[in-house]
């Protein structure tokens, strides 16, 4: 089971500062996550026996929450908020407009593995509306063109 060097000294200070071992599953699951874009089988099963879990009990932490995933997403994920807010200012067609520029459908992931499209409630940003996140990032008071450019940058970091 291969984790990068960064990782695992991040998993190594982590267990240093929190009081048990249980207590690192979410952070050391998102740096997983990040590695690979998605939490396998294995990974699942490597991290629950760092961390003298059951698989089970890793299994459900996952599905409780939704910025994780057992299935590959891509490199980039892309969340449009339409919760109120947002949706009263333009984030339902923000997020049309999204679906038609990758081509994908609500958690859907484009062809080439770059972006993965999802439409969110709430994310926290409702004064800054129409806003959207990408991976760890906020994007707000999008308009069509600044979704396009942000959408751009990103696909360039990927070269
Ligand atoms: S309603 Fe969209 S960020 Fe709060």
């Amino acid at each position: 089971m291969g984790f990068s060097e960064e990782f695992e000294q991040r998993f190594a200070e982590m267990l240093k500062h929190y009081p048990t071992k249980r207590s690192v599953l979410v952070p050391t699951l998102l740096y997983a996550q990040d590695e690979g874009g998605y939490l396998s089988d294995e990974l699942i099963a490597e991290i629950a026996r760092r961390l003298d879990l059951t698989e089970l009990e890793v299994r459900n932490v996952v599905s409780y929450y939704s910025m994780l995933t057992t299935k590959p997403r891509g490199k980039y994920k892309v969340q449009v908020c339409t919760n109120i807010a947002c949706m009263l200012r333009g984030g339902e067609e923000l997020f049309q407009h999204c679906e038609k520029k990758l081509g994908v459908g609500h958690k859907g992931t484009t062809a080439d593995g770059l972006f993965s499209l999802e439409e969110v409630e709430c994310i926290g940003a409702c004064s800054w509306a129409p806003a959207a996140q990408v991976n760890y990032d906020f994007h707000e008071n999008l308009t069509a063109e600044k979704l396009d450019r942000v959408l751009d940058e990103y696909r360039k970091l990927s070269h």
